[in-house]
């Protein structure tokens, strides 16, 4: 079944993002539950697009699944995926729940985007190759452009609403967050990247980059929202994998190619697109799947 959008009376949603649905248990007793609903939306050039990617919610909710009990070494959001063991009230909903959607512990989200960066991509190569910095922290002369990092690179950006979101240095960070908890992240955030990046390349993925999110509950900072999915990071092709031009992404390039040669002008709204791209992409979403999980 595809999905674009949903209702869940008499749930309330808090909020519809992206591709994610939130919505609060609160009417149904949990007032410290969550219900994430990953659709079939996708989004590319900051648009969300008209067309649905079939499985694609299924597949990201369930890779984002395998790497929150993969990675349970840093306190994370999940409570449940198996529906059965839903609350009895979400019975009705089943049909529609059942695959893309997780019961997640509530937080107070913190205001950032923990960015980590294992190859110079995208922003990253945009800033180094202006400034030759990182996130305002200097890096080695005659890099290229998706050259391996010596070392992971924290590079937090702030939470837009909406459109772009802004890099931010590391003082700003720690301005943001205080000096301990600016730690505290940098130091969950690249642990998790050096792990799942690890396991993704026996695999045959180069995880570029991805971005976690961290909530506070209680008076403990725990990682929420996904977890190195296509859609919060830049997976490569291991094979087709080379410096100095920009590597294919595994999921969206058909789309994004797609959408660079049609006469778009990347302003909202974007065009349906084609049958075999939204094909192929789809393709693309369970082969990630494949490799990471079903090995
Ligand atoms: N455990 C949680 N507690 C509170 N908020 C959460 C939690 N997990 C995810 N969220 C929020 O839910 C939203 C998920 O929707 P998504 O489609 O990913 O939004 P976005 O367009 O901002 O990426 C995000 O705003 C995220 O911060
Ligand atoms: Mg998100």
């Amino acid at each position: 079944m595809e999905l674009l959008n949903c209702e869940l009376p008499p749930l309330q949603k808090l909020r519809s993002g992206k591709v994610r649905e939130v919505f609060d248990l609160s009417v149904i007793g949990l007032s410290d539950q969550l219900l994430l609903v990953a659709t079939d939306r996708i989004s590319a050039f900051d648009s969300i697009l008209p067309n649905a990617i079939p499985g694609k919610g299924t597949v990201l909710n369930q890779l984002s699944t395998f790497w929150f009990k993969k990675l349970s070494f840093i306190p994370n959001h999940l409570i449940e995926t198996d529906i059965t063991k839903y609350p009895a009230a979400l019975m009705s909903y089943h049909e529609i729940l059942q695959g893309r959607s997780m019961i997640v512990k509530k937080t107070e989200p913190l205001p950032l985007e923990c960015v980590v960066r294992g190859y110079l991509a995208g922003s990253g190569w945009q800033e180094y190759q202006s400034q030759g910095t990182l996130s305002g922290m200097p890096l080695p002369e005659g890099l290229q452009q998706a050259e391996r990092l010596d070392t992971p690179y924290f590079t937090p950006s702030t939470k837009a609403e909406e459109g772009h979101d802004e890099p931010m240095t590391w003082e700003e960070c720690q301005q943001l967050l205080g000096k301990e908890m600016a730690e505290h992240v940098r130091t969950m955030s690249i642990a998790l990247y050096k792990a799942g990046s690890r396991l993704a390349l026996e695999q045959g993925i180069i995880i570029a980059d991805t971005k976690f999110e961290f909530g506070i509950l209680d008076d403990q900072v725990i990682l929420i929202d996904e977890c190195m999915t296509p859609d919060s990071s830049r997976f490569w092709p291991k094979d087709q994998y080379a410096i100095g031009g920009n590597p294919p992404s595994f999921d969206k390039q058909f789309v994004r190619d797609y959408l660079e040669t049609s006469d778009w002008n990347k302003l909202p709204p974007a065009p349906v697109l084609p049958a075999d791209i939204i094909a192929k992409t789809a393709q693309k979403y369970q082969e990630a799947f494949d490799r990471l999980v079903l090995y």
